[in-house]
């Protein structure tokens, strides 16, 4: 395993531990039969898939199984996938407690198991996915040889051009917006709490442009069928000090007076 990677399972490993200790994460909630989806996400599965009744669906970094055990609740057969052994071990206590049922798996989305091969309908990833990727080519062959022949990737996550941006006040940007060279962050705090200090003081994050994720995603023989680009999301995704939220509850963020796309929405079927 390369540096960054396992410098990044640490981070991940450390955050499992903590995550749900905070507002963030509902777990009581979750278990109390609350849907840990957004709108979005289920939207964005109805359109590409309709019901998820006899459906086989891999979500891929699937943090501790959240999300994962609430499509198993909106009826899909589900098998999560991360590589921290931390998330898996909490995702698999979390279903033990939930009733539900689903496969959890601890692999590097880049280089998927080779028994996953051709077995699922929906390949799902949201919210967090990409900037932790270094190889995009990679995931996307992933993603594509998971998927049985008529099945479909549906990939939500952070506009690339949100990454880029430190203060929106004086405008001020340190991220590139595309190029996929590895970034070394320094940071001990995180998204969910941020009182909390961390033991991990770096992470490493890629910056991957809307046009790389879809090139990659046809080179690896998926049809992208849309690709929406969101001026409002249902949550900051940890950056409120950027965005402000409306008085229909909505974030957005606004550069020099103007709302930018801070979600983007990607379906690509395997022909
Ligand atoms: C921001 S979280 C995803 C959050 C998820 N949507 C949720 O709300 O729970 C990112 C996840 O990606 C996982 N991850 C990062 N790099 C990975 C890789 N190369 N292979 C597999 N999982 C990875 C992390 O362990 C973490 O669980």
């Amino acid at each position: 395993m390369s540096e960054a990677l396992e410098l990044n399972r640490a981070r991940w490993d450390e955050l499992a531990r903590l995550h749900g200790q905070d507002d963030y994460y509902d777990v009581e909630g979750f278990l109390a039969g609350r849907c840990a989806l957004s709108a979005r996400e289920r939207d964005e599965m109805t359109a590409a898939v309709g019901s998820l009744s006899d459906v086989d669906l891999l979500h891929v970094q699937c943090h501790f199984g959240l999300g994962t055990l609430s499509w198993a609740r909106l009826g899909a057969r589900v098998t999560g996938l991360d590589f921290s052994g931390v998330a898996v071990e909490r995702a698999r206590a979390l279903a033990t407690a939930s009733g539900l049922e689903a496969r959890f798996v601890q692999a590097d989305a880049q280089r998927l198991p080779g028994d996953l091969a051709a077995s699922f309908d929906v390949v799902f990833a949201s919210y967090g996915v990409l900037p932790w990727i270094a190889d995009v080519a990679a995931w996307m062959t992933s993603a594509a040889t998971a998927l049985r022949p008529g099945g479909v990737l549906v990939l939500i996550d952070g506009h690339p051009l949100t990454q880029m941006i430190d203060t929106a006040e004086p405008v001020r940007f340190d991220f590139p917006y595309q190029g996929g060279a590895a970034h070394w962050l320094p940071s001990t705090t995180f998204y969910a709490d941020s009182a909390t200090r961390l033991q991990t003081t770096h992470t490493v994050q890629y910056p991957h442009g809307l046009g790389e994720i879809v090139t990659a995603a046809v080179a690896a023989g998926l049809r992208v069928t849309s690709l929406a680009e969101y001026l409002d999301a249902e949550s900051p995704q940890g950056r409120q000090k950027l965005m402000v939220r409306g008085q229909d509850g909505r974030w957005r963020l606004f550069l020099a007076g103007q709302e930018i796309p801070i979600e983007y929405a990607l379906h690509a079927p395997l022909p």
